[in-house]
């Protein structure tokens, strides 16, 4: 196999050596350039190449690799090998904001996604996660709209408050989500003051096939802090790159960011009756009612050496479970399974599970294939099962153990209703009870702030919004408003 070796005088992508690599081939010094001078021909067609899709949404963000620790016994819930008290596990951590491009500032205010690969011995697991345990719908049917609201208008492609408050304004459910986004939340200090949540419910089982519903806290040990409106517009235009810069220079000093990792467990049997439908995305669990259990730590100790390869490349996807592991009736969690290993088929092409980044520390079996770019394959084997010729396949049937009962008429509705269900109470305690007056008076000027190009029928709305999830609040984004328009 060929490796890179920067010692060398540098080769054709064939192996041969390049005459040069400052010099085009041509007729006499001045004359015209040759069509078979493979030094420039292949340097300017790897040129038009470099650039892949990005992200369709988290485009910008960056990351670094760590190790989970498990420090505490949870084998009664899990038997999941990477969760067994001692365990270390590599990881891989990115973060992200969810609706600028590549080159966007990472200061503007955005929800930021906390995405995890872990490589274990059964496989790649994934927690790809947000700063916030909540989201801003709990129907995948209305996630494409949701972010075409977010990014740019069709006609002027500029970024536009009518629109994104239209769209809130419009689906109640995201009065939670977009509570926490305009209070302080939604503008980390850095990517290392913050905590990071799993938002769905997942699921756990343990060796006696017993099934739990889990939701996954990463609670920063640096503290959480946040910037001011003003700092953090100061410095998308003095340091567009400041939390990529935060974090590789804090690793690059030895100071190595680190989170405790905390679960809220539910019993299978308490989830029909829990006074919030436990798989409403747009809502919490009580901690009174479900107390976070300590599970470990993991710490970020390594920069990527090569951002391309290692994190642009990177392929999360809810769908990389685990044995002892699974995903739980949320609708909007069950469609995830599928959006991002497509995304990933268009944006870095079919085998990218066999990129380093994204290939498990383990043996694969897999009967899939072909396709541009492979690399592992099966050589010889059977390419079919069932087969007679030794290659191994799976056969078991019957009731998974990571499942669920569900029955019913095809239907498209909302969730059924629990007791408290509702789109504003949770918001309302989040605004009410969780902020302090100061951090309420900053949400005010920054809801405000964020009003500017809103026209009606949206503004009025913007107002009843806001009065929904607690009036007072929302009779001071009135009023703020009215006195500086
Ligand atoms: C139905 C709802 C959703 C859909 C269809 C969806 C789809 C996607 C897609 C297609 C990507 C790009 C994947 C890639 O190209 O590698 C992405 C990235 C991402 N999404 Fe979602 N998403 C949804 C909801 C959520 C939620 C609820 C969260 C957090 C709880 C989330 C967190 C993220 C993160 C963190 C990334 C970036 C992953 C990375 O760092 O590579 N998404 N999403």
């Amino acid at each position: 196999m060929t490796t890179f070796d920067p010692s060398i005088p540098s080769t054709t992508e064939s192996g041969a050596p390049r005459e040069s690599d400052a010099h085009s081939l041509s007729v006499g010094a001045d004359g015209p350039l040759m069509l078979h001078d493979v030094a420039l021909v292949e340097k300017l067609a790897r040129f038009d190449r470099e650039r892949i899709p990005e992200r369709s949404p988290h485009a910008k963000g960056s990351g670094a690799f760590g190790e989970l620790e498990v420090t505490e016994d949870v084998s009664q819930y899990t038997k999941a090998k990477l969760f067994q008290k001692g365990a270390k596990t590599p990881l891989l951590l990115r973060f992200s904001t969810v609706a600028g491009e590549l080159g966007s500032p990472d200061t503007w205010r955005d929800v930021r996604g906390f995405a995890l690969k872990f490589y274990t011995e059964d496989g790649n697991f994934d927690i790809v996660g947000n700063n916030t345990p909540i989201f801003f719908l709990r129907d995948p049917m209305k996630f494409p709209d949701f972010i075409h609201s977010q990014k740019r208008t069709p006609d002027s492609g500029l970024r536009d408050a009518n629109m994104q408050w239209d769209f809130w304004t419009l689906s109640p459910e995201s009065a939670h989500q977009v509570s926490y986004l305009m209070g302080d939340r939604g503008l980390p200090k850095t990517w290392r003051h913050m905590n990071g949540y799993s938002s769905h419910t997942y699921m756990w089982v343990n060796e006696d096939g017993e099934k739990f519903f889990v939701k996954y806290h990463f609670l920063t040990e640096q503290g959480m802090e946040f910037l001011s409106n003003e700092e953090a517009t100061e410095l998308a235009g003095t340091d567009a790159e400041y939390h990529r810069r935060d974090l590789f220079e804090a690793i690059r000093r030895g100071e190595f960011p680190a989170w405790r990792v905390e679960v809220q467990v539910m019993p299978y049997e308490e989830a029909k009756a829990y006074r919030f439908n436990p798989f409403d995305l747009t809502k919490t669990w009580s901690k009174k009612d479900y107390p976070r259990i300590p599970v470990g730590r993991f710490v970020l100790n390594q920069n990527p050496v090569n951002h391309f390869a290692q994190i642009e490349q990177a392929a999360f996807s809810p769908s990389n479970t685990v044995p002892g592991t699974g995903v739980s009736p949320d609708k909007m969690l069950l469609a995830r399974v599928f959006s991002y290993p497509d995304a990933q088929r268009n944006r870095l092409g079919t085998n990218f599970n066999q990129l380093p980044v994204n290939r498990p520390v383990v043996a694969t079996n897999s009967y899939g294939k072909e396709g541009s770019m492979e690399f592992s394959h099966s050589g010889d084997a059977p390419v079919y099962a069932p087969n007679s010729f030794g290659r191994a396949y799976q056969d078991t049937q019957g009731p998974v153990d990571n499942g669920w009962e569900a029955d019913g008429a095809l239907v498209r509705a909302a969730y059924t209703l629990h007791a408290e269900d509702d789109d504003f109470g949770q918001a309302h305690t989040l605004v009410r009870e969780v902020m302090g007056e100061d951090e309420r008076a900053r949400l005010v000027q920054t809801v405000v702030g964020s009003l500017g190009g809103v026209v009606e029928p949206v503004l009025s709305r913007v107002f009843e919004y806001w009065k929904n999830i607690d009036q007072e609040t929302g009779e001071n984004i009135e009023k703020a408003y009215r006195a500086q328009a």
